[in-house]
C-alpha cells in the first residue's frame, strides 16, 4: 500500500503514563525440532526483551517481516499468552495476574482475518449485544448498537445490524470486528494485520477509521503491519522488529525518511512505490533467520551489507540517534567505543565508508553528531 504520510494526531496526549506498557517481554514457544527419527523439543523465541509503550491518542505502527514476532507482541499485549520474562503494566501500575474482565474490557484486539472472526450463523447485532451486556449491562441496547455501527461508518445501522457476515464485504466485516472490540469501550486497540486481508480499494476507510478513533475517542492503538507504507500513513511512532528483536524505534516520519538501521533500509526500498517499475520484493536480500538457533551478534547480520567483524560476535546496543528515535546496530557506534565493545577485536575502518555509507541506500552520517558516540546500556 502506497500512500503519503497523514497528519500526525492533533491532540497532545497529557496522560502521565502510557495507557499500556510491556516492559522487557520474552517468549518462547516449544516447537518440533529437525525431521523423522531425529526430530525432538526444541526452544524457539518468538520474542525477545522487547518493551513497548502504548499511549492515549497514538497509533504504535509495529512493523516487520512475516515471523519477526509482531503477533506475538500483540497477544502477550492481550494476555492471551503469558511471557516467560518481562512485565506488562496499566497506566503506569502492573497489570492483574490472569486475564481479568477487567483487562479485557480495556484492552481489545481485533484479528487479521474478519471472514473468519464473526460467527456466520448470527446477525451483526448478535455479535455486538453480547459484549454490550457482559461488560455494560447497557439497557437500551438497540440504541447502543446503533451507536457503535455509527462509530465505525455502516450506516443506516438498522440495515446492517439485521445483515448476517456473508452479506458484508471484507471492509465491512472488519468493521463490524471494529465495532464489537468498541463494544466493551476499551482503551487500547490492538490491531493486527487489520486491512491485510481486504481489497486495497477499502484498505485506506479502514486506516482512517483507525485514525479517528484514535483523534475521537483517544484510543492508544497498536497497529501491527508488514506493509511500512501503511505505517507511515497512520502511525504516530514506528516500531521495527527482526527475528523477534526490536531493531529501530523513530517517530514516523523520522524512521521512514531516516532510517538509521540496515533492516529499516531494505524494508523502505522494498515497499510499494508507484514510480518503480519493479514489483517490491525482499527476495535476494535473503530470508529471515531460525529462530530457535539465531545468528550470534546481530541477528541481521547475515543478511546486513554494512556487516562488520562485531556484528557477527556481541548483540548492538540500543543507540539513541535523535530525539524518539534508536536504532539498535554497531554502525552508530562510536569507532573507539566499537573496539572498546568488542575488548578490542575489531580493525578499524580505513576508509571510513562503513561508518559513511550511501546517504541513499545506508545510514545518515552520523560523525559529527555528538548522539552518535554515546552507548545506551542495555537495561
Ligand atoms: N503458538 C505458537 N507455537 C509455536 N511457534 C509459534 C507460535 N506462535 C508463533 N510462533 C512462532 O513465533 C515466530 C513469530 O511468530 P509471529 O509472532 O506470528 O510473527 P509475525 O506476526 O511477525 O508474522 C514464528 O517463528 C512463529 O512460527
Ligand atoms: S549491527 Fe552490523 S549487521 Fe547489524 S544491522 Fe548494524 S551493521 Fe548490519
Ligand atoms: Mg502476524
Amino acid at each position: 500500500m502506497s500512500v503519503a504520510a497523514r497528519a500526525p494526531s492533533t491532540t497532545t496526549s497529557v496522560a502521565a503514563e502510557p495507557a499500556l506498557e510491556g516492559r522487557n517481554l520474552t517468549k518462547y514457544f516449544s516447537v518440533k525440532g529437525g525431521h523423522g527419527i531425529f526430530a525432538r523439543r526444541a526452544r524457539l523465541c518468538a520474542v525477545e526483551d522487547f518493551s513497548i509503550a502504548l499511549s492515549a491518542g497514538t497509533v504504535t505502527g509495529l512493523v516487520g517481516e512475516s515471523g519477526s514476532g509482531k503477533t506475538t507482541v500483540a497477544r502477550l499485549l492481550a494476555k492471551v499468552i503469558r511471557p516467560d520474562l518481562g512485565e506488562l503494566f496499566i497506566d503506569g501500575e502492573p497489570a492483574p495476574r490472569g486475564r481479568p474482565r477487567f483487562y479485557t474490557a480495556q484492552v481489545q484486539m481485533v484479528l487479521q482475518d474478519p471472514f473468519s472472526s464473526l460467527n456466520p450463523v448470527y446477525r451483526v447485532r448478535h455479535d455486538l449485544v453480547r459484549p454490550l451486556r457482559i461488560h455494560h449491562g447497557a439497557t437500551d441496547i438497540d440504541a447502543a448498537v446503533s451507536d457503535l455501527l455509527r462509530r465505525v461508518a455502516l450506516e443506516p445501522p438498522e440495515r446492517f445490524a439485521n445483515k448476517f457476515p456473508h452479506e458484508l464485504s471484507g471492509g465491512q466485516r472488519q468493521r463490524v470486528a471494529i465495532a464489537r472490540a468498541l463494544a466493551v469501550r476499551p482503551r487500547v486497540l490492538l490491531a493486527d494485520e487489520p486491512v491485510s486481508m481486504l481489497d486495497v480499494s477499502v484498505r485506506l476507510g479502514l486506516l482512517n477509521l483507525l485514525a479517528d478513533l484514535r483523534d475521537r475517542d483517544q484510543l492508544a492503538i497498536l497497529y501491527v503491519t508488514h506493509d511500512i507504507g501503511s505505517a507511515r500513513y497512520l502511525a504516530d511512532t514506528i516500531m521495527v522488529m527482526y527475528a523477534g528483536k526490536l531493531v529501530e524505534s523513530a517517530p514516523s516520519a523520522t524512521l521512514t525518511d531516516s532510517p538509521a538501521h540496515p533492516y529499516t533500509q531494505l524494508l523502505l526500498s522494498a515497499a510499494p512505490d508507484p514510480d518503480r517499475a519493479e514489483p517490491p520484493s525482499l527476495a535476494g536480500s535473503g530470508a529471515p533467520p531460525s529462530l530457535i538457533s539465531p545468528p550470534s551478534g546481530c541477528r541481521f547480520h547475515p543478511r546486513c551489507p554494512h556487516a562488520m567483524e562485531i556484528c557477527r560476535r556481541e548483540v548492538p546496543p540500543d543507540v539513541p540517534i535523535s530525539s524518539g528515535h534508536v536504532a539498535a546496530c554497531w554502525l552508530h557506534v562510536d569507532p573507539a567505543q566499537r573496539r572498546a565493545g568488542s575488548n578490542g577485536g575489531e580493525a578499524p575502518p580505513e576508509d571510513g565508508a562503513q561508518h559513511r555509507p550511501d546517504p541513499a541506500g545506508g545510514p545518515p552520517d552520523r560523525e559529527h553528531d555528538p548522539m552518535s558516540s554515546t552507548i545506551h546500556e542495555e537495561g
